[in-house]
């Protein structure tokens, strides 16, 4: 396709919110306005496709956003989306506003998706938006650094009342089915144990004795980290107190760490990969999903990015039950 074949261009976030969302929709809209595309915004993700819930966007309608948490397009999960009238439905509506290539900014989810689009002939770039940072094809997806860091800090105020009472607080923290967050915030808060779906534990051996090791050595209070996708909170603290005989509170942090101000890191990835998007889209380039790999941009055919795997490195694990004594 020449350069600057593509003239019409709409944005859509899909899936789960990540902090930074904001940041990639302003890069994409002023990056095509500056090469004289006309871009549309898509509202609540394939659902908007399907319900015609689409608006022209300007250089103003991206104004005060770069700093703000969540989606100002909105996002969603669309059922609807996955049957094949959906897509076509979704793709007549694109065509019906002259929409020639679509951006959108999720998860796995949301790049299977894009490709069900491209099948009706509405070619997409796809940019990894989501907490988890379970997307294969890059080391980074937007939204984690600002997870992580709300889910650190929740961590420290816990630690305070836990050590004041002498207790063992397991907290649960976000990552779908990886461990991508909890390994991190493991081995930043100094966990005593993190539990992740890649490296399946043994709560008496693995958990109870180590409690009951350290207590002999003078350690006074307790933090257990636990992915969602390994374990729930609730039950591990329960089988804990039960074990140990120490005082044991879950703590399921939850959606809070979906919100709030990006981080530098993730307001930086997210413009980057916006801009990217749209260099692919005016040089005709489309069908790839975006990616950091060693903080250099990339792209890979969407087929290629959904069979990719990727590998939690369980060597942080290692070195925090080396350190947390
Ligand atoms: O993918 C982001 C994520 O927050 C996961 O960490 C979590 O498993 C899931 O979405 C929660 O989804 P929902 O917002 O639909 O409850």
């Amino acid at each position: 396709m020449a350069e600057q074949e593509i003239r019409k261009i709409g944005v859509l976030t899909s899936g789960g919110d990540a902090p930074g969302m904001n940041a990639a929709i302003r890069a994409v809209v002023r990056s095509a306005l500056s090469k004289n595309m006309k871009v549309y915004g898509v509202h609540h993700g394939y659902n908007g496709l399907l319900e015609d819930d689409i608006e022209e966007m300007h250089i103003r309608s991206v104004s005060e956003i770069i700093h703000r948490g969540g989606t100002v397009l909105y996002t969603a999960r669309s059922p609807e989306f996955l049957t094949l009238q959906g897509q076509q439905t979704a793709a007549a509506n694109c065509r019906k506003h002259g929409i020639e290539a679509m951006v959108i900014i999720g998860g796995d989810g949301s790049f299977r998706g894009a490709k069900d689009l491209s099948a009706q002939e509405v070619p997409c770039v796809c940019i990894p938006g989501t907490i988890d940072n379970d997307i294969a094809c890059t080391d980074y997806t937007i939204g984690y650094d600002t997870a992580m860091n709300t889910a650190l800090e929740m961590v420290d105020k816990l630690r305070d009342t836990m050590l004041s009472h002498d207790r063992c607080s397991v907290v649960e923290v976000m990552g779908h089915r990886a461990g991508y967050i909890a390994a991190n915030i493991g081995l930043a808060v100094g966990a005593l144990v993190t539990v992740v779906p890649e490296k399946p534990l043994d709560v008496d051996k693995d958990i109870v004795s180590k409690m009951k090791f350290t207590k002999k050595m003078g350690k006074k209070h307790f933090i257990i980290i636990v992915a969602e996708g390994a374990g729930s909170a609730e039950q591990m603290a329960k089988e804990i107190e039960e074990k140990s005989g120490i005082e044991a509170r879950p703590t399921v942090l939850g959606h809070v760490q979906r919100g709030g101000a990006p981080t530098v890191r993730d307001r930086v990835a997210a413009t980057r990969f916006g801009y990217q998007a749209v260099e692919l889209l005016s040089k005709g380039i489309t069908d790839r999903v975006i990616g950091l790999r060693a903080d250099d941009l990339v792209d890979f055919d969407i087929d290629e990015a959904l069979s990719m795997k990727k590998s939690l490195d369980l060597s942080l694990l290692d070195i925090n039950a080396t350190l947390s004594v």
